[in-house]
Formats: C-alpha cells, structure tokens, sequence
C-alpha cells in the first residue's frame, strides 16, 4: 500500500494558497499558448494534469480541450473543483496513483503544478518513467518546480529583513516560503517538515525576528498542510535525472517575481 499525504482538510482549504504555490497568471499564459497550439494541429489533442489543479481544469474547459486529471483522490477532484470558474465531471478523472498509474490512456502533453514537491526523490524514477509510458510520440510534458541550486540556507533574521525590505508588499507565505523550507530543509533525505519549520517559526517569533502577523500567516498555512513533507530537488540532479527517460529539456521562465526558484521544466519525449 503507497502513503498518501495529501489529505481531504487540504483540498478543502486551497483558497488559504497563492502562487507560487498555485499558478500564476503569468505560467497559466504560457500554458494556454501550448493548448492552443497543440490543438491547432490535432483536434484530439489530449491533455494529462498530474492532480486537480483547478486552474488547468479551467483552461482545458475554456479551449474545448479533452482532458483528465491523475488523480489518487476522488474527495480531492470533486474539492478542488469547487475552485474552478467553470464546472467538468468525474468522466475527466483517472483515479490512480503517480508512482503506479496502471491505466492505458495516452496523451500529448502532461501538466503538473508542484507535482515534484509532493512525492519524494526516490519516487521520481518511477514517476517519469510513468509518465513516459503514456505519452504519444513527441509529447511534452511541463511542470512547476521549485528548484535549489545549493543547499544555503538563510537565518530567520536575514529571511524576515529581506521581505521587509524587498517584498513587504507580498503576502508573508507567498513571499518567504522559500527560505522558510530551505531554513529546515533536511539535505540528507531531500525533505522538509512543516511541523518542524512551526516549531522554528515559534522560535523565532518568541525571539522577536518576526510578527505575529508574519508568523501566523506562514503558520496557519503550514497547519493546514498537517504532516506534510515537501520536496525542493536540486536543480542540476533533477535535470539529470528527467534526461534519462526525456529530451529537450528546457526551463522556461514566468514574468514574476519568484520565477529563478519557480520555472516551469518543459521536455518531450
Ligand atoms: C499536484 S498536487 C499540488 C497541488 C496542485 N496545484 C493541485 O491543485 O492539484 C495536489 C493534488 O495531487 C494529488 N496527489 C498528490 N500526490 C499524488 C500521487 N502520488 N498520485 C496521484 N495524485 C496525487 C492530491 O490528491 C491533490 O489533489
């Protein structure tokens, strides 16, 4: 039996998120040109989104495009899609693990938002070579990564002056989550604990290096996620990695702000 982490209390409180931790304006602009494209040369253009990532739903609903979400959660699909602007049916749902995906649907392009971030990195083998099985010839595949070129890590105090300073402006989880997760981020095992970074958090609010404001907008988020565990791979290691199953591998980039740690990785098969 595979573990689950993602839980129902987390599809039901998605509205708590922003990008970078969901798509942004920006990425959803650089997607939607693909659709459009790939279903100006087949009209049975068929579109993969790895989880129920609303947004791509809406997308695929906007342009008519055939669609199905990889899913491992039925509960999931039918909450996340109460964020959606439009409505689909569970007719676009494969219930089915990543790690096993043992269904024969193939299709042309696969889109995954933070996909790499919840599975761990002995998982990701077995992920891409899934993928691969059920991609047609020449399909691509994009997914939003946050990505490390290093292991630094930022002290709380240089993490919170910086957003005061720079990114004030930003909601304090969108802006820190980050250097918040690369704070506690355990290299040795490629993961990071959110009820570890609480604790630290804790820490560093009693200590007066952030608000209350500050601490309870991270935290809140973080409580949400429960046991969460989350991954941010290695940029080069990640990139070597997607090459032995995929070619053309390429980082595009956003207009905003986060995009350096944020690309999306575009390959094909
Ligand atoms: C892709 S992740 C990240 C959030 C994403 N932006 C979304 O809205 O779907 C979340 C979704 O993927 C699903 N999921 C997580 N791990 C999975 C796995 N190993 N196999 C299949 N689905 C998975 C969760 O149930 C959840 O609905």
């Amino acid at each position: 039996m595979i573990k689950k982490q993602w839980k129902k209390s987390v599809a039901s409180q998605w509205h708590l998120f922003m990008p970078p931790l969901r798509p942004s304006l920006s990425e959803l602009r650089i997607i939607e040109k693909k659709l459009i494209d790939g279903k100006k040369k087949n009209k049975e253009f068929k579109v993969a989104i790895l989880g129920s990532t609303p947004e791509y739903r809406d997308l695929c609903r906007d342009y008519d495009i055939n669609y199905k979400c990889i899913e491992y959660d039925r509960n999931n699909f039918i909450k996340l899609g109460k964020y959606m602007r439009r409505k689909d049916s569970e007719t676009n749902l494969i219930v089915s693990d990543w790690r096993r995906m043992d269904f024969k649907d193939k299709f042309d392009i696969f889109l995954g938002d933070h996909v790499l971030a919840v599975i761990s990195i002995k998982d990701y083998n077995n992920l891409f070579s899934n993928i691969r099985k059920h991609c047609f010839p020449n399909a691509k595949v994009i997914l939003k990564t946050a990505i490390r070129e290093n292991n630094k890590k930022l002290s709380y105090k240089t993490i919170f002056d910086l957003y005061r300073k720079k990114y004030y402006y930003l909601n304090p989880f969108a802006a820190n989550w980050f250097n918040i997760v690369m704070a506690e981020y355990d290299f040795q095992n490629d993961s990071f604990s959110c009820k570890q970074s609480i604790k630290a958090l804790n820490n560093a609010y009693k200590n007066g290096v952030c608000n209350y404001y500050e601490y309870n907008e991270i935290t809140k988020r973080w409580k949400a996620l429960g046991e969460f565990k989350m991954t941010i791979p290695n940029n080069k290691d990640l990139i070597s990695k997607i090459k032995k199953y995929f070619k053309k591998v390429v980082l595009i980039h956003s207009k905003d702000w986060f995009t350096k740690q944020f690309p999306l990785i575009i390959f094909e098969k």
